[in-house]
């Protein structure tokens, strides 16, 4: 692969992204309200090397081990500390008093805003894979129809599908996602336009998938699929607490995200969005008037952009839905004025203080201001990025690195590869290199975390084939890139501390390959 991507360049880019640093940082102290002195006490190691990890803004709102650099949030969040001490203090109190219970309604009202969504569409769900199989089993397919997926989901979003698929005779057609220099979102929407038939009923992706890490333009395949009169499913289990979300504006019938990844939530919590009406039409906004402890608020929200009816779409898992039959949904068909959020969270007795932990980690990112935080790790993202340009090349992660921050790569989580020849992300494997990669890749991690005290994981992808860009590495042939996962406690020492013990690690120029 030639690359015209200098180390210079790569420099350049990396003041670049500590500069974009330095003014998401300023940015959230602004909205915090709070001035200089204090800021530089909360974030001094900024630019330091600190001997310890986690010199991130927030830093000091979690309780991580500073012994070690955990990088993989992708996988779960770590609940801040404040959190933790009103959990504690809750599930005491309810060990206290067995029967107090907290307003569920309270908490989707003071939450949804922070989603552009309604209270009635925001679900505190379990986790993605609840949510995805609720959207599964809820929604009406029937044998023959179709479903249009990719080749990269997650096991959590895969098997509610194949559950559906299974009991009902549906056929599920994937999508090869284009890696490196092959991607482009034009790309990624022709292959999804590609295997529309007739018998097309809904489309799924998620984004970004957990292998490559790559933000898909979620909107584009949303407006898409709409215009296709298709359902719009979104595994967004990567996207609350890291993207500044608004799922009026993406448009998507349906989303499924994680609450104890990327919004540091306890374990066993989600966010699960599902669309409940279509109007006004965007860029409308609207006012609900809600309650919450009692008191009116005046809530205003994004308009639609996705104006179809709803889709059919049965709660599944319900103690709230009507015992009557014929009351709530008949026929399938829904009212915006019921409220599918609690028919949905009407399951027995629930963990109030966990979903009250859910709440306040929400309510938290809204009060440090979502695109802040978005903005924030993005940029540290990029950081990385262009640090790992300058050695291994461009070509070494699941999209060419690129200084302008493309839709892209709005997103914290890199995927990155320095096991294969050339360090090229989708450079051609046999069966047999494949092995050894993973087996390299696996002692890596193992050697990050032991050795090195910093956290990672690796994946096994079905990169772009380089001789055949439309086409993914066979079974068997699959690449094992690392993962690395940037959040708002980590500053960008704490990734130079983690690109340099890659360097100590894996393979690289001045190393050799493996
Ligand atoms: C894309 C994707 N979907 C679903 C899941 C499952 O997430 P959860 O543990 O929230 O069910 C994961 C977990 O890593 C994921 O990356």
């Amino acid at each position: 692969m030639s690359s015209n991507f200098s180390e210079s360049k790569a420099r350049d880019a990396a003041l670049e992204a500590h500069e974009k640093l330095h003014d998401g940082r300023r940015q959230f102290f602004k909205t915090l309200g709070v001035g200089a002195t204090a800021a530089s006490g909360l974030g001094s190691a900024l630019y330091s090397s600190p001997a310890l990890a986690y010199g991130g803004p927030y830093a000091a709102a979690f309780g991580l081990d500073p012994a070690r650099t955990f990088m993989n949030i992708g996988t779960t969040g770590s609940t801040p500390i404040g959190v933790l001490k009103s959990l504690a203090a809750n599930n005491a109190l309810i060990a206290r008093d067995p029967t107090a219970s907290f307003n569920t309604g309270d908490m989707r009202n003071l939450i949804a805003t922070g989603f552009g969504a309604d209270p009635f569409e925001i679900v505190m769900s379990f986790n993605t894979t609840d949510g995805m199989s609720k959207i599964f089993s809820g929604i009406v397919l029937n044998p023959g129809d179709e479903v249009i997926t990719t080749n990269m989901e997650h096991p959590g979003g895969n098997s509610p599908l194949a559950i559906i698929a299974d009991r009902r005779g549906l056929t599920i057609r994937r999508v090869n996602l284009p890696t490196g220099d092959s991607y482009s979102d034009a790309e990624v929407l022709a292959r999804f336009q590609a295997l529309l038939t007739n018998n097309t009923k809904a489309i799924m992706f998620s984004s970004p998938p957990f292998l490559t890490g790559v933000r898909l333009p979620e909107k584009l395949l949303c407006q898409w699929a709409a215009s296709q009169g298709l359902i719009s499913i979104i595994d967004g289990a990567h996207g609350p607490g890291m993207l500044n979300l608004n799922f009026h504006d993406i448009g998507c019938d349906f989303y499924a995200g994680a609450g104890h990844k990327w919004q540091c939530g306890p374990g066993q919590t989600g966010i699960l969005y599902v669309r409940n009406n279509f109007s006004p039409a965007a860029p409308a906004t609207y006012t609900k008037v809600v309650t919450i402890n009692g008191q009116s608020v005046t809530l205003t929200l994004p308009g639609y952009t996705n104006t179809n009816p709803l889709p059919a779409f049965y709660p599944t898992v319900s103690g709230g839905y009507s015992q009557t039959p014929g009351t709530t949904l008949q026929g399938g068909v829904r009212n915006p004025t019921h409220n599918v959020a609690a028919t949905l969270m009407s399951i027995g007795n629930p963990s109030y203080p966990a979903l009250r932990a859910l709440q306040e980690c929400c309510q938290m990112w809204d009060t440090w201001g979502r695109q802040n935080i978005e903005n924030y790790i993005v940029a540290l993202a990029q950081y990385l990025r262009s640090r790992l340009a300058a050695t291994w090349g461009p070509q070494s992660m699941a999209t060419m690195y690129d200084a302008n921050t493309p839709n892209h790569a709005r997103v914290a989580l890199t995927s990155f590869n320095p096991f294969s020849a050339g360090f090229d992300y989708n450079a051609v494997l046999t069966a047999a290199q494949a092995t050894a990669q993973a087996t390299a890749s696996g002692a890596a991690v193992t050697t990050l975390r032991n050795t090195h005290a910093v956290v990672v994981r690796n994946n096994t992808v079905p990169h772009t084939l380089r001789g055949s860009p439309a086409s993914n590495a066979a079974a068997g042939t699959n690449s094992s890139p690392l993962r690395i996962s940037t959040h708002l406690f980590h500053n960008t020492a704490d990734v130079d501390n983690l690109v340099a013990k890659l360097l100590l690690t894996v393979p690289s120029p001045a190393r050799g390959r493996s």
